[in-house]
């Protein structure tokens, strides 16, 4: 039987084991092919996104019932693009379909490396796009389970995240913290309140919030997204990753004109002091 201590050491030994693992595969990776969309005929047949994996998996949902069809664009983000699609009872639903390895997921590898979640990460982008992915979704899930508002995760398979739509009944999203017409100082109260909710309840940090990744409905509902960064309280840098979310929501609502939380007292009243 092991002590406490030990088992934490050996716990922390494994962690940086793969951790290590993680970084000496994806650079290998990295060096010899730098995108996950190979450039061969069979990945090209109609862009970067719709490559023959990607049309397979969304098959796969149209064949499974998850989805009906995709009916349009709604973003094309730094590392993915976004598309409103029905669902089986003619819903919307947001398609989040991961793209290339870029600067940025290399950059965000050190959100997955460590994480004891996610240490079946084989050989290959592709497969450590996929990590990505269902780590979204997992992310997703827990934060919904603890009643903190997010986008309902319905599917995940591969690089494709199927996800509730937010936005109104003719498919228009909602527009995000810095496209909001008005800023008031109950936004922010509810930022903390839902950034508390995720810390206490669903034990997560979400390392990317900023006013990019907040919607605000025309109802005033407030919702985080965009978790594919997110960790777990007792990640090494979950701390660090905290107080940058601090920041970057303490620098929009401050230009704004709204009185903010001092980063103690922010971390005081998010993590109920633990
Ligand atoms: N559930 C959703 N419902 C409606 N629109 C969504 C949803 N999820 C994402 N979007 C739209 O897609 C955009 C990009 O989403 P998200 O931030 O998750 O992707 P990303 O690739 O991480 O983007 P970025 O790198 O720009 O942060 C959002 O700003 C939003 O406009
Ligand atoms: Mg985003």
């Amino acid at each position: 039987m092991l002590g406490i201590e030990e088992k934490e050491s050996s716990v922390d030994q494994r962690q940086q084991k793969q951790e290590d693992r993680a970084d000496r595969r994806f650079y290998r990776h990295e060096r010899e092919n730098r995108f996950l969309v190979k450039r061969s005929e069979d990945y090209r047949v109609f862009d970067d996104v719709f490559n023959t994996p990607t049309i397979m998996v969304l098959n796969s949902l149209i064949n499974n019932n998850v989805l009906k069809y995709i009916k349009g664009t709604l973003a094309s983000g730094k590392e993915s693009k976004v598309y409103l699609a029905l669902g089986m009872n003619s819903e919307f639903r947001a398609v989040k379909i991961y793209l290339t390895v870029s600067a940025e997921f290399k950059k965000r590898l050190q959100y997955i490396a460590g994480d004891p979640r996610f240490s079946d990460i084989k050989k290959g982008s592709r497969n450590l796009i996929s990590i990505w992915a269902k780590k979204e979704f997992k992310n997703l899930h827990t934060a919904y389970k603890s009643g903190v508002s997010v986008p309902f995760p319905h599917y995940v398979r591969r690089n494709v995240l199927v996800m509730e739509f937010i936005g109104d009944e003719d498919g228009n999203p909602c527009s995000n913290l810095l496209n909001s017409d008005s800023i008031t100082s109950e936004d922010y109260e509810e930022v903390i309140e839902q950034t508390s909710k995720l810390y206490q309840k669903a034990q997560l940090v979400h390392a990317d919030l900023s006013e990019y990744n907040i919607f605000k409905c025309v109802n005033g509902r407030i919702i985080l997204f965009d978790f594919g960064s997110s960790v777990n309280t007792k990640h090494p840098n979950s701390k660090q990753f905290l107080i940058r979310d601090i920041v970057n929501v303490n620098r929009f609502f401050e230009k704004r004109g709204i009185e903010v939380l001092n980063m103690e007292l922010a971390i005081e009243k998010i993590t109920g002091g633990n």
